[in-house]
């Protein structure tokens, strides 16, 4: 391994820089020479390839988004433009790829590796959807700006005795939704995995009105059958029943912006340097993420065949605490 490169791909996360940085002075410090590649798979089929030295990385770690830019592309599904990418990889000299990115992007990295390129994915996505890892670069961050968000929302519902409907990301998975609610002492969550009968949610919020709260909140993830506009529709028809009055707020990709906290950072940093690591001891077609607390390498073919289990008891101890 002599020349590697490095990419971000599909939605960015707080702490994608952080992984970028430790990437390549990690592998700098084994004497290899470090690319990045811009705007993710578009760009490695586009052959947009820089180099990166040490000052090239500095003081990256504390901003939100990625300094390579990132892209969603559908010329990298096909077979195509994989071969397009294989070629620039090879024009370049590139010995071993790194993929910072969450469920389609390590789909594209295990394809790519499935060629006969070295690939090793790092796990970064909001979502904490991507098998291969209990947490992924960006959760904690965008959990907190959720969080945030919802204790304002609680000041000024409380004030005015009102109930808001507040959506969350997550477009197949319902992680930030559920942690951001019991977290943010939510009346009621609303998530893809769980089919929600929508009069069961005007009882609950009715039922916290006679209580005598002075505000509930409702989490929605944006990918449930029933989002907020859908949910506020619902609740339009039983207004009466609520008691409370209703606002909306979508947080959207808002949560997505902010600056890497602490903890993101430090998962960052672990998980990009492995990256280098398990390249060096000949180790890819792997995804390196953390599971029970330790860095652990998955195979790409494992993760990209599973589904991350979410931990749907929690929903019950919500309607507990929401009393
Ligand atoms: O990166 C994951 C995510 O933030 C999802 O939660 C959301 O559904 C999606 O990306 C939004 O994608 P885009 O940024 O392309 O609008």
């Amino acid at each position: 391994m002599r020349r590697i490169a490095v990419l971000t791909s599909g939605g960015d996360a707080p702490g994608m820089n952080a992984a970028i940085r430790a990437v390549t002075r990690t592998a700098l410090a084994k004497g290899w020479e470090v690319y990045g590649v811009r705007q993710g798979y578009a760009g490695l089929i586009a052959g947009n390839f820089v180099p990166l030295g040490a000052r090239d990385v500095s003081s990256i770690m504390q901003h939100g988004g990625t300094i390579l830019g990132t892209a969603r592309s559908s010329e990298f599904k096909t077979e195509a433009g994989r071969s397009k990418a294989l070629h620039a990889l090879g024009s370049f000299g590139i010995d071993g790829l790194v993929v910072i990115g969450g469920n389609g992007s390590q789909t594209g990295a295990y394809h790519l590796s499935q060629m006969g390129f070295p690939v090793v994915g790092v796990a970064s996505t909001i979502d904490n959807d991507l098998y291969g890892s209990d947490i992924t670069i960006g959760v904690d961050t965008a959990l907190n700006i959720a969080l945030e968000s919802i204790d304002r929302l609680k000041v000024t519902a409380t004030s005015l005795e009102r109930a808001f409907l507040v959506e969350v990301m997550g477009r197949d998975c319902g992680y930030l939704a559920l942690m951001a609610g019991i977290a943010g002492g939510a009346e009621a969550i609303v998530i893809p995995e769980v089919e929600t009968n929508p009069d069961e949610v005007v009882r609950l919020l009715s039922e916290a009105y006679r209580r005598g709260k002075s505000h509930a909140i409702v989490v929605v993830a944006e990918g449930a059958k029933y989002n907020a506009e859908a949910l506020a529709a619902h609740f339009r028809e039983h207004q009466g029943e609520i008691g409370f009055e209703l606002r909306v707020t979508i947080l959207g990709h808002v949560q997505r912006g902010g600056n890497p906290g602490a903890f993101d950072r430090l998962l960052a940093t672990w998980l990009g340097a492995e990256a280098v690591e398990a390249l060096a001891r000949g180790e890819h077609g792997v995804l390196v993420g953390q599971i029970k607390g330790e860095v652990r390498t998955t195979p790409l073919a494992e993760v990209v065949a599973n589904k991350k289990p979410l931990d749907l008891s929690l929903l019950k101890l919500n309607d507990v605490l929401a009393r």
